[in-house]
């Protein structure tokens, strides 16, 4: 059965860009986005689904009155679209548990981190401050714990001397736009699951991220 996959965005795109050029363009891949859902107008993300031809809406949370109801918007809209499979990306509002469990094991997140440092906001510049000598990208299962499911893979990147986060953040970036397709692709053609929030690759269970510097992909 293909995977029609739902992305949620906040901001510029550049993941679901990603996604786009790397699943979504390539027929060969048994996966299309179904649908892209962002929960403020302004998002350039929006612009990117609408000239890569793929539906997308505007559901503001802040037209309603609990995390509950919003969220309950997101999935009829991407029910309408018959969405097995979400991504978070750059997707800036916390999902609570009523969504999760709509997706079992169906649900990425992408996060500029070396999880679990520095979960949340400004991890580049968190980083930065506090003197570490490495940072990088984290691709793991969503769960009703903010950037807390359990990993699949990471990206590393050292951390230059002359490094400021904007500097930094855009290499990470670079690296995101890799391991965000690939784990997703991965969904899609078994290579990965989540079962009792419990990650496994190749049908083994995962206790520890995977190292893209350690894989042939
Ligand atoms: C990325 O670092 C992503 O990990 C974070 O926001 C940044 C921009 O994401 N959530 P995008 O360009 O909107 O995909």
């Amino acid at each position: 059965m293909k995977n029609k996959i739902g992305v949620l965005v906040s901001g510029g795109g550049t993941n679901l860009q990603s996604i786009i050029d790397q699943i979504h363009n390539k027929n060969n891949h048994d996966a299309i986005i179904s649908c892209v859902i962002s929960n403020t107008p302004s998002a350039y993300a929006l612009e990117r689904a609408q000239q890569a031809g793929i539906p997308n809406h505007v559901i503001e949370h802040t037209n309603y009155p609990d995390r509950a109801s919003f969220e309950q918007a997101l999935i009829e809209v991407f029910d309408q679209y018959e969405v097995n499979l979400v991504c978070l990306a750059g997707f800036m509002r916390v999902l609570e548990d009523g969504f999760i469990q709509n997706y079992p094991g169906r649900i990425l997140n992408i996060h500029p981190s070396l999880l679990p440092h520095f979960r949340g906001l400004h991890t580049h510049q968190r980083a930065l401050d506090h003197q570490h000598k490495e940072h990088g990208c984290s691709v793991h299962f969503a769960t009703a714990e903010l950037d807390g499911g359990p990993l699949v893979i990471q990206a590393h990147e050292p951390i230059l001397a002359n490094d400021d986060a904007q500097s930094l953040a855009q290499r990470v970036l670079k690296k995101e736009h890799i391991i965000y397709p690939l784990c997703i692709q991965w969904l899609c053609d078994g290579t990965i699951k989540c079962e009792n929030e419990v990650a496994y690759y190749q049908g083994q269970a995962l206790t520890q991220p995977l190292r893209l510097d350690e894989i042939s992909t």
